[in-house]
């Protein structure tokens, strides 16, 4: 078989490890012909490819990024792009396409395996919002990095006798907030999925510093959100599928909470630090088996699916599941996570 391969949206920690096994098993052991589109689905609207070779996926394990490039082209954005995309797979000769991605490059993935393609998708994501599967990779090495920020965070916060804010990324969902603030011992966790109202924020800080605390820390997920007309927000660029482009909130609660409640306040945001790098050895665990298992279904014949993570097993879901509605914060979890409010 002419195999396609596609990593699309924001780059991630785990993509390379991937690349590398599907390679691996797919070239050596079942003799496949595997080529990579450049930049998501841009490489196959627009039909440029690599080959993709053993020689070239050595020493990818452990490098971050993609070294097929990414974008957030959204084929259906243009009347024909669907139609050049199977031009392209036709041209190529390629029989199926490997789409790693989170809810939009996958979300096409499956819109295109309704038209024909013969697909499946690896879930992708630092955010963690994919349903059907337990965790995507990339999450555990975002979560690894903001927690070692909010350690370092909590020495300078103590010294200066300061409220830190720090913002992590987490469009929809706030798995890395609540994740990383549970193992830093954040003092409260901002997340979209839960409005926020600020006077109750500043309420509960200046009650933690009068019962004796000279310093907190705040971790607030980009995508949060106060309780409408309670505060102003900007809002940014928006991009092929419709998302705005977010950053911002953590300095506007530091200067809300500094006017407030009279303490000084910093804000540090993480941003594309969380995506940059090296994945931890977990993530390079699953995205490795991940890429096994998205080359053992192709092999099968077994189109249309999602690998996906459920417990400790990987297993293969409807693609249309992993798509289907975003996964938010766990409430359980984030009840945990507040026990060590304030
Ligand atoms: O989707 C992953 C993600 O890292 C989000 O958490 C974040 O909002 C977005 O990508 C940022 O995208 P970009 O790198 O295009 O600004």
């Amino acid at each position: 078989m002419r195999i396609g391969m596609l990593t699309g949206g924001g780059d991630c920690p785990g993509l390379n490890a991937v690349i590398r096994a599907v390679v691996r098993k797919g070239a050596a052991e079942f003799e496949h012909d595997i080529v990579g589109y450049r930049h998501g689905w841009r490489g196959l609207v627009e039909g440029e490819s690599v080959p993709l070779t053993l020689d070239s996926v050595r020493g990818l394990l452990p490098r971050g990024g993609t070294i097929l490039g990414t974008s957030r082209t959204n084929p259906y954005k243009t009347d024909d792009g669907p139609a050049r995309v199977m031009a392209t797979l036709d041209r190529d000769g390629v029989d199926a396409i490997i789409a790693i991605g989170g809810e939009d490059t996958l979300g096409v993935a499956h819109k295109l395996a309704g038209e024909g393609m013969q697909v499946v998708g690896v879930p992708k994501t630092i955010d963690n919002d994919l349903s059907a599967t337990d965790f995507t990779f990339g999450f555990h090495t975002a979560v690894q990095i903001a927690t070692d920020a909010i350690d370092r965070l909590h020495t300078t916060a103590e010294s200066h006798d300061r409220v830190m804010v720090v913002e992590v990324m987490g469009r929809h969902a706030g798995w890395i907030a609540t994740y990383s603030g549970l193992a830093g011992g954040a003092d409260m966790i901002l997340v979209p999925e839960k409005p926020f109202d600020i006077e109750e924020i500043c309420r509960k800080i200046t009650h933690r510093h009068e019962r004796g605390a000279n310093f907190s820390i705040l971790v607030v997920a980009e995508g949060a959100t106060p309780v409408e007309g309670t505060m102003e927000l900007q809002t940014g660029a928006v991009d092929d599928f419709g998302h705005v482009r977010l950053g911002g909130i953590g300095s506007r609660l530091q200067h809300e909470i500094e006017q407030r409640t009279g303490y000084e306040a910093r804000m540090t945001q993480l941003g594309h630090l969380l995506r940059g790098g090296s994945p931890t050895a977990y993530d390079r665990v699953i995205a490795t088996r991940f890429g096994v298992e998205a080359i053992d279904a192709v092999h099968e014949r077994d189109f249309d699916v999602m690998v996906a993570l459920r417990g400790t097993d990987v297993i293969r879901v409807p693609l249309e599941a992993g798509v289907a509605e975003l996964k938010t914060v766990d409430q359980r979890l984030f009840d945990t996570a507040a026990v060590f409010f304030g």
